[in-house]
């Protein structure tokens, strides 16, 4: 059984997060989408509307060996907890390298039988980033074609524009 883990802030889920999922749920048996209470930023969306709005939009996918939790602490803690054998990340542009290769080595250091392995999304999602989709949100821009349709009403809800 391999059992991956996709972690992230997924504040919030965007087009480009389920590419990454749905390539992830192809490779590994299981898949855990796992939301991190420490990441270091302050969310726009609570940690439970995170994982709310994840769950709303894999159940739609109907993908049956993917699961989507809350974590805290070390990544690799709960990597280990899980028994999981890697972590998936999505690598959308060089500008993503510099962070995620420090933050695999590190994890890697912090526990070596963990591997990191990256997953490119569709070439025209690229571009997409959940800072970017709240910002055109927050200044009353059109979000639906970045992510899903229960993500582009939670942003307006939350943004009221
Ligand atoms: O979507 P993000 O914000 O790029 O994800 C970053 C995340 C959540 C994967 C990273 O901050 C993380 O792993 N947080 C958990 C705490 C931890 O293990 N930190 C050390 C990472 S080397």
């Amino acid at each position: 059984m391999r059992k991956a883990i996709y972690p992230g802030s997924f504040d919030p889920i965007t087009n480009g997060h389920l590419d990454v999922v749905q390539r992830a749920a192809t490779l590994f048996d299981e898949v855990i989408v796992a939301v991190a209470r420490d990441n270091n930023k302050s969310s726009l969306f609570s940690i439970e509307e995170r994982v709310d709005l994840l769950r709303e939009t894999l159940d739609t996918l109907g993908l049956t060996n993917v699961r989507v939790t809350a974590f805290e602490g070390l990544l690799v803690h709960y990597a280990r907890q899980e028994n999981a054998a890697a972590l998936v990340r999505g690598l959308r542009a060089v500008s993503d390298f510099e962070f995620e290769f420090q933050m695999a080595l590190m994890n890697r250091k912090l526990d070596p039988g963990l591997e990191t392995m990256f997953l490119m999304p569709r070439e025209e999602l690229t571009y997409i980033s959940s800072r970017i989709v709240k910002e055109i949100a927050r200044l009353g821009g059109d979000v639906e074609m970045f992510v899903p349709r229960n993500v582009a009403i939670a942003l307006k809800g939350k943004l009221g524009k």
